[in-house]
Formats: structure tokens, C-alpha cells, sequence
């Protein structure tokens, strides 16, 4: 019961990873603090806590709008709570060649996926520094270790907070504030169905579950580790694309299916079309 009576605020806490790991917490004996936009999803988390006998408390937030990220640390903080740990996880996933990817969904990935949880980490540094205690874990994921054809703004987006990570992992040190990434390969959530996915999985090995995930963020509480990649499959891979790219990068190709794409090679010019072809400007 190594997270007993300890405060855990979760963002992306209505589904998936995240859901997964405020259930984990909470049996452990956490009070948990649970932030994402669907304020529905949100409450049955927090009654599934209730059930388990753990303690929740709800926070509509979303990771874009820097009010609503000071707002939920402002909240939570109240009559000087303390926060043990932060689990950064908020984020979403588009798909396509870099060419054809709707400009507005680019920036989508990229608001709540860097912009999100740096501002996350940067108000939850302000209060951990303070505690001269705390924890932040990010979930980042594989993407954030290699490289995938037709993932580029996901990839660049892991890529960008594997590397803020460590650059304030140093920073905090002396403030006694942990930080750790979080790397997992697929995970069976509302972001990646297999039966849709553009990865061929078979070729990947298995993907995760929730708990399965859950369990490495719970263990990750308490060490002090940098990374976290899981499954082993995962780690071995990564391991591969750092020391021999060009053939990673082959095994990579053989895993993501082919994206059908448009052949543009008759048009007079290019639409530079900021949203989805058909919807209005
Ligand atoms: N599934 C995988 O294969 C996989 C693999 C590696 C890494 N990851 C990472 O794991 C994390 C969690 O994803 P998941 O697989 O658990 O998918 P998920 O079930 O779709 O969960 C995503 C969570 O992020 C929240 N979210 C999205 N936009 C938000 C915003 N603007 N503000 C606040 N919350 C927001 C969602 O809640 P609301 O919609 O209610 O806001 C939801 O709770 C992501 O960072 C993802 O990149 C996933």
C-alpha cells in the first residue's frame, strides 16, 4: 500500500491508461484527483473509485487552454493539499501522410500533446518545487523513442516531451521532484482499436492492456527511473532504432499498413487547405 493516504492527480483520466491507473492508485489507498473534458466519463470513474472504497475528486479540464490547466492545480491545491504525484497523460492520436493531414488536426495533436502537458508539468512544478516533493510521469509512448511513416506529428509530439522530460528531470533534481517517461508499445484503449488500426499487430507482439499498463505506472511511483518501456518487445525495438536506424526503420515499413492517398500529380496547384476537405473554413 505504498501509495496509502498519497495524492495523485491524473489528466486523461476519463478512459484508457489513465482511467486505468486512478483505479490502481485508488486501491492502493490514494486519493485520487481526476482531470479530462467529459465530465460524464469523469463521474463514473470517480464512482468506480468509490466502489473500490477509495476517495476522487472530479476536474473538467482541458490540457489546451492554459486557464482551465491553472484552475485545476489552483483547485486541487486548496487548504494546501499536497500533490505526490502527477500522471501527465492526456493525449490523442491522427493518422496520414504528412501531405493530405488536415492543418487544424496537425495542430490539434500538437496543443494537447506538447503544449498540454508542458503546461501541466510546468504548473505542477510550481507546486511540487514548493512541497520540495512530487513525482510527474508522462506518458509518452514507443512513438517517442522511433520513428513510424504516416504517425509524423504523433511521433514529433512524443519525441518533444521525451525531451523536455529529461531536460527538467535535471532542473528538479535538487528540489527533490522525480521525473519519469512512460513508453508504451500499443495499448488496447478508445485511442487504438487493432481491428482499425493502420499497424499490422500481429507483427508488433501482443498489445498491452489497461492494467497491464496501469501496474508499470503504479511501480513507477516509486523508483526514481528515467524511462519506462514496456512490453520488452517494445525495449528491444527502441534499441534497435537507436543503434541501427536504416534497419529499424525497414522493419517498421514492413509493420504499418499502406494509407490509401490521393494522387494529386493532374491538379493545377495545391488547395493548401486548412480543415478536412468538405467542411467549411
Ligand atoms: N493506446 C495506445 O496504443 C498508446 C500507446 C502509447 C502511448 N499512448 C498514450 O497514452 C495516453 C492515453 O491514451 P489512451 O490510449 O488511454 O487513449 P484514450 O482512452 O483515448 O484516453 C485519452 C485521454 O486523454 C483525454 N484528453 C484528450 N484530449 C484532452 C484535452 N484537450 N484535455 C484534457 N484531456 C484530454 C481524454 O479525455 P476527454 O476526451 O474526456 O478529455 C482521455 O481521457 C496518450 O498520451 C497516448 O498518446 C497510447
Amino acid at each position: 500500500m505504498k501509495l496509502k493516504d498519497k495524492v495523485v492527480l491524473v489528466t486523461g483520466a476519463s478512459s484508457g491508461i489513465g482511467m486505468g491507473f486512478a483505479l490502481r492508485a485508488a486501491k492502493d489507498g490514494a486519493t485520487v484527483l481526476l482531470a479530462a473534458r467529459r465530465l460524464e466519463k469523469l463521474e463514473e470513474v470517480k464512482e468506480k473509485v468509490e466502489e473500490l472504497g477509495g476517495k476522487a475528486e472530479v476536474f473538467q479540464t482541458d490540457v489546451t487552454k492554459i486557464d482551465d490547466v491553472r484552475n485545476l492545480f489552483l483547485d486541487a491545491t486548496k487548504d494546501g493539499r499536497q500533490i505526490d504525484v502527477v500522471f501527465n497523460n492526456a493525449g490523442i492520436g491522427f493518422v496520414g501522410n504528412i501531405y493530405e493531414l488536415p492543418a487544424d488536426e496537425i495542430e490539434k495533436v500538437l496543443d494537447v500533446n506538447v503544449k498540454g502537458m508542458i503546461m501541466v508539468a510546468k504548473f505542477a512544478t510550481e507546486v511540487m518545487v514548493r512541497q520540495n516533493f512530487g513525482h510527474i510521469i508522462f506518458c509518452s509512448s514507443l512513438a517517442g523513442l522511433i520513428t513510424m511513416p504516416q504517425w509524423s506529428v504523433y511521433v514529433a509530439s512524443k519525441w518533444a516531451i521525451t525531451g523536455f522530460a529529461d531536460s527538467i528531470r535535471s532542473e528538479l533534481k535538487k528540489f527533490n521532484v522525480k521525473i519519469t517517461t512512460l513508453h508504451p508499445g500499443a495499448v488496447l484503449t478508445e485511442f487504438f482499436d487493432p481491428t482499425k488500426a493502420d499497424i499490422d499487430i500481429s507483427k508488433m507482439g501482443k498489445a498491452l492492456t489497461v492494467d497491464e499498463v496501469a501496474e508499470e505506472v503504479y511501480k513507477a511511483t516509486f523508483t526514481d527511473k528515467r524511462r519506462i518501456v514496456i512490453p520488452g518487445s517494445s525495449q528491444t525495438f527502441s534499441n534497435v532504432y537507436r543503434f541501427f536506424p536504416g534497419l529499424a526503420e525497414k522493419m517498421i515499413n514492413n509493420m504499418v499498413k499502406e494509407v490509401e492517398y490521393t494522387d494529386r500529380s493532374e491538379e493545377d496547384e495545391p488547395e493548401f487547405s486548412y480543415v478536412k476537405q468538405g467542411e467549411v473554413e
